[in-house]
């Protein structure tokens, strides 16, 4: 049985003195021992973020990482950094960083190398835009999203990756992907993980739907077979994101 993993993506949002009012607000709301629980916060936030779960079910991640060790790369943070910082997760590959600051598919198996390599527990984004489901290239594209990400990275390790499956289209907008529509796409996807490597390891990987997820509709999506967590942006902000954690209650 995999277990469930709920991780709020909280995006450009929180200033470090905001982060920690919500910190405690949410405190109380996101006890589930049958989920694992996430705040991927922005980088300013995670040392206060980290302070403040402590003692606490919550995981904290990142919203990205630079592949590089260390140097002369401005703006940017490595593995190193986070760990010390004390994160566990990192997301990379959200289709904000792909569209916004011209991400490639290169660079995000660049960044799950060095995620794995040093021990940080990687959340890998993938979706396809509207136009794309509209061509009905939806699976084509998720499977060569995914292929590229993964090439050089073992069963054992790909086992401890969480892939989120998040239609661009789904994401800020509202509209939900039917739990049918994600679940086709997210059974895709363990297919795929079954094609690189084997069943195990296909058996063993989480899969997150994230998109436009909430309070609402939560429970419905969180049923499907292959459907392991969410990765939720808005409701992750508020109160709500505790029913979301408490889905099962
Ligand atoms: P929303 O939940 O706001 O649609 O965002 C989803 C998302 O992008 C999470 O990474």
């Amino acid at each position: 049985m995999r277990k469930k993993i709920i991780a709020g993506n909280w995006k450009m949002n929180e200033t470090p003195s905001e982060a920690l009012k919500l910190v405690e607000t949410l405190k109380p709301l996101v006890n589930n021992p049958d989920v694992d629980v996430v705040y991927c916060v922005p980088a300013i936030d995670i040392v206060p973020v980290v302070n403040a779960v402590k003692g606490t079910n919550v995981h904290v991640g990142a919203e990205n990482l630079y592949f590089e060790d260390k140097g002369a790369y401005t703006g940017e943070i490595s593995a190193d950094m986070l760990l010390d910082a004390g994160v566990e997760y990192v997301i990379m590959g959200h289709s904000e960083r792909r569209g916004y600051f011209h991400e490639t598919d290169d660079d995000i198996n660049k960044k799950l190398l060095k995620a794995l390599e040093k021990g940080l527990k990687p959340i890998v984004c993938c979706g396809e835009s509207l136009e794309q489901r509209e061509e009905g290239i939806t699976e084509d594209w998720i499977r060569m999203q995914i292929k590229i990400a993964f090439k050089g990275v073992s069963a054992d390790q790909a086992k401890g990756v969480v892939i989120a499956y998040e239609p661009i289209w789904a994401i800020g907008t509202g509209k939900t992907a039917t739990s049918e529509q994600a679940e086709e796409v997210c059974k895709a996807i363990r297919e795929t993980i079954g094609e690189i490597y084997d069943e195990a390891t296909a058996d063993a990987i989480r899969i997150q739907y994230g998109g436009s997820m909430n309070a609402g509709n939560c429970k419905e999506l969180l049923a499907m077979p292959d459907i392991d967590g969410g990765l939720i942006g808005g409701a992750s902000l508020k109160p709500d994101f505790g029913t979301i954690v408490n889905y099962n209650k």
